[in-house]
């Protein structure tokens, strides 16, 4: 069995996805074709929101959007604690200082009382000034974000909607990626929305921060004269290079139509059927609040403490059942965060989960039989 099944996804998929391979390399476009305004505008469509700009890749999908707000020397940005490298990587790689806040016991993801005591905190010492916020849509599920939208009203700070592992998911039919007064994704291949290969997107309603955005993503070329066919070579500020392929954006394209079509469904059965075969078990199974969707990017249990981890991993390893601990380090434990304001935290939940987590085999394409029998071993190990 394996952890994501991709190979399965390419055999459905295949025709669509090989015409699309082809037709890119005949016609020799391969850098912003027609095939990348055609995916953004689809996903902005889909999403709900103004713009969508594609990238090379989730963690520049961040970094662009910091850079968009100025973020930098002096601006804390609050993170989840609870979360992959980028979310805090990327606000510290452009002079900001994440300030690392502890996340919800079933949910994973940020807590709000939590975040906004850290933000009353910071802004009571003086020493920085509250600017942003990053939450995090963990494993899928969005973040709750009528709580933190509230708190960053009431403190005047910048919401990003890091929904790299999040897309697909809505709270009450509004989707994951619109939230954020910026959003972003990634297209890494094990996501909800993968592609073959690196690539992301980035997510506003806010027109000046999408010419910004289409800026920065390539060398900050002048985006204030579009007709002008040298304005790519008149650089306006300094930027990346950072673009989604055409291949990629092609790849995606039949990706996506399945995704919507069929796969988010499957994957919300699929995460179905171990919630059903796992409730009665002492596991801390996630939950899904009222109103809640998610997109299942991964189904993570917490195990009892009587549980080691190490041995039921290689006891299901034995018998074909892959597993993965998403994450084994509080963020503000990463080394190099060391020495710095962004290590200070109390963060208690995070590092119970790190030490407790397991993600389980998810994909749209597992059958009943495959869960079946991941749930069957598990309970026999436990
Ligand atoms: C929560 C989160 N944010 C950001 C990223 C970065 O995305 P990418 O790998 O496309 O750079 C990831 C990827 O794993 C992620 O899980």
């Amino acid at each position: 069995m394996q952890f994501r099944d991709l190979q399965k996804q390419y055999e459905v998929l295949k025709d669509e996805i090989n015409a699309a391979l082809m037709s890119v390399a005949a016609s020799a476009n391969f850098i912003s074709g027609p095939q990348v305004k055609e995916l953004e505008r689809a996903l902005a469509e889909y999403v709900g929101v103004k713009h969508c700009i594609t990238c090379a890749n989730g963690t520049d999908a961040i970094t662009i959007a910091m850079r968009t707000w100025g973020v930098g020397k002096g601006d804390a940005v609050f993170v989840p604690d609870f979360t992959f490298f980028s979310s805090g990587e990327c606000p510290a790689d452009e002079g900001g200082t994440p300030i690392y806040v502890d996340v919800d016991q079933r949910t994973y993801n940020i807590d709000p009382m939590k975040l906004e005591e850290a933000v009353k905190k910071i802004i009571a010492e003086g020493k920085y000034k509250a600017k942003a916020v990053v939450a995090v849509d963990l494993f899928g599920l969005p973040a709750d974000y009528p709580e933190i939208k509230a708190i960053c009203k009431k403190y005047d700070l910048l919401l990003l909607e890091d929904g790299a592992q999040g897309f697909g998911g809505n709270i009450n039919g509004k989707k994951a990626c619109s939230f954020g007064d910026i959003s972003t994704t990634s297209f890494f291949p094990a996501k909800p929305l993968g592609c073959y290969g690196d690539g992301g997107a980035i997510f506003t309603d806010n027109d000046e921060w999408a010419d910004l955005i289409r800026s920065i993503c390539v060398h900050g070329k002048d985006t204030c004269n579009p007709n002008d066919p040298n304005a790519k070579y008149n650089n306006v500020r300094l930027g990346k290079n950072s673009r989604l392929d055409t291949l990629q954006a092609a790849i995606l394209l039949p990706k996506f139509k399945a995704f919507v079509d069929y796969e988010l469904a499957e994957v919300n059965k699929v995460a179905s059927w171990y919630t059903e075969g796992l409730k009665d078990i002492d596991l801390v199974l996630p939950e899904v609040r009222k109103g809640f969707y998610s997109s299942w990017a991964q189904y993570t249990i917490q195990l009892p403490d009587r549980v080691n981890r190490k041995e039921l991993q290689a006891k299901l390893k034995a018998l074909g059942i892959p597993s993965m601990v998403y994450y084994a380090k509080p963020m503000h434990c990463q080394s190099a965060f060391a020495g710095t304001d962004s290590a200070i935290a109390d963060c208690p939940v995070t590092e119970q989960h790190c030490a407790k987590v397991l993600s389980l085999p998810l994909d749209p394409y597992k059958t009943k039989r495959d869960i079946d029998f991941v749930v069957d071993e598990i309970k026999k190990a436990l």
